[in-house]
């Protein structure tokens, strides 16, 4: 059986050059099946907006939707370490309004830590929740809460200017007492130069082979979401081809009488003359 990470094995891991691996889940079945793996780290991701509730991006997602979904996560995986992510708007007004949610989160759901996006501009917050007691995961690079002032869901630090704003973003998040940053959709050399540039892990998703663990949702690595699949996804598993087919042999037999049989049933006699 795998032992929960703590907080100090991500500064070990990095340390002894020790890769990881992270996906998400929003739900206590996902979640069990995750403590049942391998995986280190689970996200309870501001991405159930798209994934759990069919909304067209993250945006809308609020406090009461991330803390019904990461209490049942915690309840099914109690060896695995889970992030909490902040929604759009829990955090962007104030300092008081982050840190007041930041504990709310924790208090609530019992999760681990708790992921904000956001480089320098957030740095003041991030070590505000810090030292009210709360570990802080932080998320450069593509940060898809503010997609639209980057101009869509597009590949981050493609110019040295913009690289070096990621470094710089990296190193604030880190002095203000972050323990990991997830880094998204950035060319490999950028995540190898990020990487580099810090002492705490950075956690890749469309970010290459150089960062320190690899990040990806759950459903898209197993072909669960449908056909929608960044370049990044590598598929694993076709978990939706297997549930329909699954779902289509049931249709058939409950129309054809073939289920149930004995073996479904409850056999025992019961003499139908003496219920009247
Ligand atoms: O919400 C999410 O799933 C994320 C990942 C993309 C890292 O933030």
């Amino acid at each position: 059986m795998k032992k929960k990470m703590s907080i100090l094995d991500f500064k070990r891991y990095k340390e002894e050059g020790r890769k990881f691996a992270y996906v998400t889940a929003y739900d206590y079945t996902t979640a069990s099946i995750v403590n049942d793996s391998d995986v280190e780290v689970i996200l309870v991701g501001d991405s159930l907006g798209m994934i759990m509730l069919g909304y067209k991006d993250t945006v809308a997602v609020t406090m009461e939707d991330m803390i019904h979904h990461i209490r049942p996560v915690v309840k099914g995986a109690p060896d695995t370490f889970v992030v909490g992510d902040m929604p759009f708007g829990s955090y962007n007004k104030s300092i008081e309004q982050g840190v007041k949610n930041a504990t709310r989160m924790i208090k609530k759901t019992g999760c681990d830590c708790v992921k904000l996006e956001g480089g320098v501009k957030y740095a003041p917050l991030v070590r505000a929740i810090v030292d009210a007691g709360i570990s802080v995961m932080g998320h450069i690079g593509l940060t898809p809460q503010n997609a639209t002032q980057l101009g869509g869901f597009r590949v981050q630090g493609g110019t040295p200017e913009s690289a070096r704003q990621l470094i710089e973003d990296a190193k604030e998040l880190e002095q203000a007492g972050a323990f990991s940053i997830v880094l998204e959709c950035v060319p490999k050399v950028v995540g190898k130069a990020v990487s580099e540039a810090v002492k705490i892990p950075i956690l890749g998703i469309g970010a290459g082979p150089f960062v320190d663990c690899q990040v990806l949702v759950t459903q898209d690595l197993l072909g669960m979401y449908g056909d929608f699949k960044p370049k990044f996804v590598k598929l694993y598993a076709n978990v939706r081809k297997v549930m329909v087919d699954g779902l289509n042999q049931f249709h058939k037999e409950a129309l054809s009488g073939e289920f149930p049989s004995d073996e479904y049933s409850f056999n025992k006699e019961v003499d139908l003359d003496k219920l009247y």
